[in-house]
């Protein structure tokens, strides 16, 4: 049985005033789970818009937000690199822990064990730019795991990273997922890849293009790992083209 833990009811969302106005997200009501979801959509369709809702750090114009899970807290992984180029890689894990009040030691305790899950143990002292582009991503992900969310955003964390990073990375947050060793109970992903979407996701989201309606919902119960070749997964892609065209 999967458990309901936030739901979206009738957002809607403008930026811009009068003339210069434009609907970006039209009446999305969504049920989030214990389970991963993907929203998949053409680029400048809402995506991000909709994540920063769900995240409340932006407001919907109409519509409204309900948690059913106390202390419920979201984790995110912004599309575009957001490391502090001047910090070390234990450093950027742990300063949001310590602004939230969380003592030094435990901090670096906690930025440790999730830098640790990711593959970056031994690279704690060194300078984002020292590192890969996966690698720096790596960083972004356990930043957002050190916050111990339940829920966990991620705004197209692969599309900057070259096919093989992609790959390796995608398999590596499933099984970090699957296997229990953190908070997260429920994951968002945003992308353009269908690929990709269907590879990792337990539901699919297909937005329209701007301003974006909820087009349709795919569930996917296929084993993991899956099987890009495999007769079904071919049968889920073609469906989510017919969409999506
Ligand atoms: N802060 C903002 N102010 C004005 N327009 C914005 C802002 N953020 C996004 N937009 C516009 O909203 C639309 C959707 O943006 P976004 O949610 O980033 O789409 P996606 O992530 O799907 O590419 C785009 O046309 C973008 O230019
Ligand atoms: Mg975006």
């Amino acid at each position: 049985m999967k458990t309901l833990l936030l739901s979206l009811r009738e957002i809607s969302k403008s930026y811009g005033e009068k003339n210069r106005k434009v609907k970006v997200l039209d009446n999305i009501s969504l049920d989030i789970y214990d389970e991963f979801t993907s929203i998949i959509g053409p680029s400048g369709s809402g995506k991000t818009t909709l994540l920063k809702i769900i995240a409340g750090v932006e407001k919907p114009d109409t519509g409204e937000i309900k948690q059913y899970t106390k202390d419920l807290r979201i984790g995110f992984v912004f599309q575009f690199p957001t490391l502090l180029p001047w910090e070390t890689v234990l450093e950027n894990v742990t300063l949001p822990l310590i602004a939230n009040g969380v003592s030094r030691e435990k901090a670096r305790e906690i930025a440790e064990k999730y830098l640790g899950l990711v593959g970056l143990s031994g690279f704690e002292d060194f300078y984002p730019h020292e590192l890969s582009g996966g690698m720096r991503q790596r960083v972004n992900i356990a930043r957002a795991l050190a916050i111990e969310p339940t829920i966990l955003l991620l705004d197209e964390p692969f599309s900057h990273l070259d096919p093989l990073t992609a790959e390796n990375l995608r398999s590596e947050i499933l099984d970090i997922w699957l296997s229990g060793a953190t908070t997260v109970r429920s994951i968002i992903l945003v992308t353009h890849n269908v690929d990709e979407a269907i590879l990792m996701s337990d539901r699919l989201i297909i937005l329209t293009p701007r301003p974006a309606k909820i087009a349709k919902i795919i569930n996917i119960d296929l084993p993991r790992p899956r099987d890009r070749r495999s007769v079904e997964f071919q049968k889920i892609e073609d469906l989510v083209y017919e969409y999506i065209s």
